[in-house]
């Protein structure tokens, strides 16, 4: 197929102007003013933003979790992320502890057949061994899995020490892997829900007290410190606050690069809501919200230049299954529904209300993603070659948040009622139409496995 995008106001991470993009089966074959082509479809563009397809690096999709599964599967993700514009996820794959980083591979891809858009993998190492090492290696050199995620909380089922962190890392940087790192102080959280429990202090509220800014902050700053002894590039996902993100400054002045990545939720939400009693259920996450001092902080990060990637951090249940933990904080499965709709979050708090430019909002959304984890330019650019993963977008229409009208698999919103500015209106994936006239055009089968490539940890 043929497709022709005339007038758009094109952005890209370092350009902004007016042009048409003609593209041809799966990728961008031209760029220019008024180009002549005989296209098949012709899309008009006047008046709307034209940029790359997201990328949301961090998403959990059919992930076996406290003692159950989030809710969207790769059909129902993938389709959810289209409506929103972003084109491709990164899930994670959790290995079991015991077991092989092969097997959980397999599990996995059976997962994805059922994609509908683009999906890559980050291998989550919780159990460290010389097998382990090996396959890593592999996975590398191989399969095109290049970033390998690890636990420094979640004990007994993902956590993994010191030790053996460190030996990942000398192990991915020796082939060319990325760390990343959920950075928290598990055993300092374990202690403080223990006692949070024997106190008698169930609700959600308590989930966040037990896991205050400084066990995010002195797990970064350790995290950064081995990253620094090792020489290895290093990731952190999901940072929430000043205190983690001041760890990371610091490593700077060293000249060492720690990539950090945070969520929409974590730029947009604060810890109030624990205080609605459990409706709070529906923001258990972790780490948990924080202070508006650290929206401020998250949102300066992100112009500074020390916060490359906004991800969802997505990790839906039912309203049934936050229920697991009505009587016990501890037991409500951690995660939140946000993939449909983080590339318009960032847009309308991003770059509508003047924090953020329109380039910086591509960055964070797409081409960091692509750069950091070894996709770039096939993604997270429109540039001649690179993958037709293209967003049409108009940057002046509100819409409401809904649990009545979005496509996630679950059963409440977070953001139920809040006003965005801007809405994806086309959504092409490898050139294909996959969003029009708010339906998805593409079916299950459809996403591809995009195999990486290793990693230098310099974008
Ligand atoms: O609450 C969260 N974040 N759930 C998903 C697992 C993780 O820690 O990322
Ligand atoms: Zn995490
Ligand atoms: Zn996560």
């Amino acid at each position: 197929m043929s497709i022709l995008i005339k007038n758009g106001h094109i952005v890209t991470a370092s350009e902004d102007f007016k042009a048409d993009i003609y593209v041809e089966g799966e990728k961008i074959v031209a760029i220019g003013k008024d180009l002549k082509y005989d296209a098949q479809k012709v899309i008009d563009a006047s008046g709307k933003l034209v940029f790359p397809g997201g990328i949301d690096p961090h998403v959990h999709l059919d992930m076996p979790f406290m003692g159950t599964s989030s809710s969207d599967d790769y059909e129902t993700g993938t389709r959810a992320a289209l409506h929103g514009g972003t084109t491709m996820v990164i899930d994670f794959i959790l290995q079991t502890q015991g077991d092989t980083l092969y097997n959980a591979l397999r599990a996995w891809q059976k997962r994805s057949e059922k994609a509908i858009g683009d999906y890559s993998y980050h291998m989550a190492v919780t159990d460290f061994n010389d097998n382990t090492a090996k396959e890593v290696v592999e996975l590398i050199e191989k399969e095109g899995i290049t970033s390998f995620k690890t636990f420094m909380a979640y004990k007994g089922a993902l956590m993994i020490d010191d030790g053996q962190m460190v030996q990942l890392m000398r192990t991915l940087k020796k082939h060319g892997g990325l760390i990343t790192v959920h950075a928290t102080n598990g055993d300092m959280i374990d202690s403080l829900i223990s006692m949070h429990r024997k106190e008698g202090k169930l609700s959600p509220l308590y989930h966040y007290l037990s896991q205050p800014e400084i066990t995010e902050a002195e797990a970064s700053e350790r995290f950064s410190d081995m990253l620094y002894y090792t020489g290895c590039p290093g990731y952190i996902v999901h940072m929430t606050c000043e205190g983690a993100l001041n760890a990371v400054r610091r490593a700077s002045t060293r000249n060492q690069k720690v990539f950090v990545e945070t969520c929409s939720q974590y730029l947009m939400l604060d810890a109030s809501l624990y205080e609605k009693g459990f409706e709070g259920a529906k923001w258990v996450m972790s780490p948990p919200l924080r202070e508006k001092k650290d929206q401020t902080a998250l949102w300066s990060g992100i112009n500074q230049g020390l916060v490359q990637v906004v991800g969802t951090d997505h990790c839906p249940f039912m309203w049934e299954q936050k229920k697991m933990g009505e009587n016990d904080f501890s037991k409500i499965p951690n995660g939140h529904p946000a993939i449909e709709h983080r590339m318009e979050f960032v847009f309308s708090e991003g770059v509508a209300k003047g924090k953020i430019s329109l380039s910086k909002f591509v960055e964070v959304t797409s081409t960091n993603a692509a750069k950091i984890f070894g996709m770039y330019p096939r993604k997270g650019t429109l540039s001649i070659g690179a993958d037709a993963d293209i967003v049409v977008f108009d940057p002046n229409k509100k819409h409401i948040i809904s649990v009545k009208t979005h496509h996630m698999n679950v059963d409440y919103s977070a953001y139920e009622g809040w006003e965005v500015t801007g809405k994806c209106e086309t959504v092409l994936l490898r050139g294909q139409v996959a969003i029009e006239n708010e339906k998805c055009l593409l079916t299950k089968g459809n996403g591809k496995f995009i195999p990486r490539n290793k990693i230098s940890g310099i974008i």
